[in-house]
Order: structure tokens, then sequence, then C-alpha cells
């Protein structure tokens, strides 16, 4: 089945390069996008055409990391670093998942607001808790969004009312792997939460488990300066946080994401590379958690794939639009403090990250390359021209650094147009 629509089309194949087609056609086959033209060929004439009219056509933004049970969070505890943070603000927070009413009323919030935020899929964590995180992922699916969902495991360090046993945290992961599987739209991911809360044996466990099952694995890595030095003094025999992953088999190649990856030092960033690990990009939360500022201009000279992503609730900010104008910032600073020894990057490169940069690890998607996934938004930025001619390039940034969710008019997935959720 064939789909025509028709808009100012904007999208990144490469970091850094702008695809556009002022008036062009998205031409879409059972959900995937067969091609994208400027003037329609004739064989397609009699096909009905959906008319965007000015309106600007991009790719859904894909959030490739944050934390459900922190959506009541937003905007709270800007005033804790990290380790105190977690003790004071989150694990208390996450604790109230056990209930299942109260996971179903915040849920709904947090789905509502991902689709009003033209966020058409994210690898988010959940809480520790199965049934908590087998209704989130139904909820989800419900929404027509897609996501990996993960179980969040942790068994040391953590409050006596926020912990589990070992072997028992197991368990539940694979039973929440065998129910989350059978979901529409919906990928389990192994989700040890960091280092400092998984001991030996759970680590060792989730890396057979990602094996039997062969899943992606999503984590922390070298967020912040604090710790980074507890888990040196946790893993005395590894050199550097990541070797502690590595040495508990949970480096897969090609299926990591991890976030952060502010204080990674040359040798970290030379396995961040060599297993082909995804950074998951925080500038929001980097910033109210006063973490640091990611060295990401070099990861890009290191042609490392970072996604970008919203962190909530480290980061406030769902509209992965203006999480690009924090990158965008962060990343001209990050260059000053390093010489500008690295290339400048504009807002192109991180409009890359927030759509196919992220959207590489959930396959052809971010993109509207022949093949993708036909998950796009229809943008009306009329609200934001000004008295000139703009072009798209610039319509896009000005929607980027001016507009918000109230321009996004629609969101189609895999073809589809999805309503609000609930
Ligand atoms: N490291 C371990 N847990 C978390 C979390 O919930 N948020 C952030 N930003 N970092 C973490
Ligand atoms: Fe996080």
């Amino acid at each position: 089945m064939k789909k025509i629509y028709k808009g100012n089309v904007v999208f990144t194949k490469n970091i850094g390069e702008l695809t556009s087609f002022e008036n062009g056609y998205l031409v879409v086959e059972n959900g995937k996008i067969n091609s994208v033209y400027k003037i329609l060929p004739k064989e397609y004439e009699e096909y009905e055409i959906i008319d965007f009219k000015d309106k600007l056509l991009v790719p859904g933004f894909v959030d490739i990391h944050l934390h459900a049970p922190q959506i009541n969070n937003l905007g709270l505890g800007a005033d804790l670093e990290l380790l105190n943070w977690l003790e004071k603000y989150t694990f208390p927070e996450e604790a109230k998942y056990k209930d299942l009413d109260y996971t179903e009323k915040s849920y709904k919030a947090l789905v509502n607001k991902l689709w009003e935020n033209g966020t058409t899929s994210s690898v988010i964590f959940g809480s520790i808790f199965k049934k908590s995180n087998i209704l989130l992922s139904k909820m989800i699916s419900q929404s027509g969004l897609k996501a990996y969902v993960g179980k969040v495991n942790m068994d040391r360090n953590s409050p006596d009312y926020y912990i589990e046993d070992t072997e028992q945290s197991l368990i539940d992961t694979e039973d929440f792997i065998g129910e989350v599987s059978k979901i529409k739209n919906i990928k389990p991911i192994i989700t040890p939460r960091f280092v400092p809360s998984c001991s030996k044996e759970l680590m060792y466990g989730l890396g057979e488990l990602a094996e039997k099952y062969d899943l992606k694995i999503q984590s922390h890595l070298s967020e912040n300066i604090d710790e980074v030095k507890w888990v040196r003094e946790l893993h005395p025999d590894c050199k550097n946080y990541i070797d502690v992953y590595e040495k508990y088999n949970l480096l897969r190649k090609n299926k990591v994401v991890m976030a952060h990856c502010v204080w990674s030092n040359k040798e970290e960033t030379k396995k961040i590379k060599d297993y082909n690990i995804t950074v998951a990009h925080a500038p929001v939360s980097n910033g109210n958690l006063a973490s640091g500022i990611a060295p990401i201009p070099s990861y890009r000279e290191n042609k490392i794939n970072v996604g970008l992503c919203s962190d909530l609730s480290g980061g406030h900010e769902i509209f992965l639009g203006k999480v690009i104008k924090e990158a965008e910032t962060f990343g001209k600073l990050r260059r000053i403090e390093d010489n500008k020894k690295y290339n400048y990057m504009t807002t192109l490169d991180y409009f890359y990250m927030a759509t196919k940069g992220s959207g590489k690890f959930f396959g052809n998607v971010g993109s509207f390359e022949k093949g993708y996934d036909a998950d796009f938004l229809v943008i009306d930025d009329s609200n934001i021209q000004d008295v000139n001619e703009r072009n798209l390039e610039e319509r896009l940034k000005r929607f980027i650094y001016l507009g918000n969710s109230g321009n996004i008019s629609e969101r189609y997935i895999n073809g589809e147009k999805i309503e609000k959720p609930f």
C-alpha cells in the first residue's frame, strides 16, 4: 500500500548535511519510505496525495535515554550533584512505582508528553519493578509510539526501600524480557543502573541474559567526577570505568548505549569507539546536575555515534528541539575549552543526533532515506516566520531555536497518524 505526503521535506542523511525538498513528496509503502521527490513521477499521479501545504515534514525525534519513573520530578533537584541527587530526589520517587495506580497515572502523563513533543521513538529506563515496567511497555505500545524499555537492576549501594536481591533481580528481568518481547513496537533492553548499583554477580548475570536473548544494553558511564572516583574505589582491578562493564561482559559490540561519557579519558574513548557504543548526550541534564561539558566535538572527530537525549529528570526538557539548542551551546563551550582543536559544530550536526544519530539504535529510523520507517512530524512554523523569505534550512533552525511542541501539528509513525494517547 502506497501513500503520498506533500510538504517541505527536511532531513539529514549525514551529520551536518541537510537534504531538503521544497514542496516535495514523501512516498511511503507499507509504513516505510519508498522515495522522496521534488517532482512526482507520472506513475503516482492517480494516488491520493495528503497535502500539508507550506508546513515542514521532519523525521520524528528519537530520545535515546530517559528515565520514565522520574517524570514527576521534572524541574526539581537541580541543587545537587548526581550521587546526592539520586539519594535525595530520585530513589524515593522511583520507589513509588511499586504501586500500579501511581504508575498508570504517571505514565499516562509521560506518554502524552512524548507524543506532544514529537518524540516518536525512545530508549527508556524504567524502575526496578517488573509489573510497573510491563505496564509502561503496554501503554507505550497502545499509544503507537516506539521504544526500548529496560527494567532497572540494582542490588548494592542503594537504600533499603529501593534495592533488589541479586537472584530475584535476574529472575524478574528474564520474566520481563519474556513478557515485553510479545508487545508490539516495544523491545526489552538490559539495564544495569550504573556500576555502583550493581554487584559483580548481577552484572555477570545480566551479561548472560543479554547473550541468551540477543539483547541490547543501556547504562551510564563517566557522568560525574565523584561517581568516576567511586567506581575506581569499588573496582581497583579496573583501570577505567568502562573496563568494569567490559569485564562483566556488558559491552556487546554495536549493541550498547551509554549515557553521558562526560569524563571519559583517551583509553575509555578508544573502547567506546572499538565497541561502536552509542553515546547518549544529555546537555540539559549535564547542566542541571553540574556534571560537566561532554567532549562531543572530539567524539565527532573520532566518528563515534552520538544520539541526543532528555535524560529525564536529570534533564527537565522533553522537547528535543530545546535539547538540540543546548547541545549546540555546550559543544561551542567545549570547543573553546579544547583550544579550538576540533571543528565548529552547528545546529544541523545536533539535529542529526536527535534524529538519525539516535535512530540508528533502532535500525532504519530517523531519516527519509529509502527503507526507513516513515516516522515524521508535521511542523507549522507560521507563528515564528519573519518578514523575509526563508529557505528550509533557516526555517528548521528557527523551529529549533524559537519553536516548541505547539508547532508540531501532526505526528506519523510508519505512515500512520498517531492521535493523543490518553
Ligand atoms: N546514574 C545512575 N542513575 C542515574 C539517573 O537516574 N540519572 C542520571 N542522570 N544518572 C544516573
Ligand atoms: Fe540517565
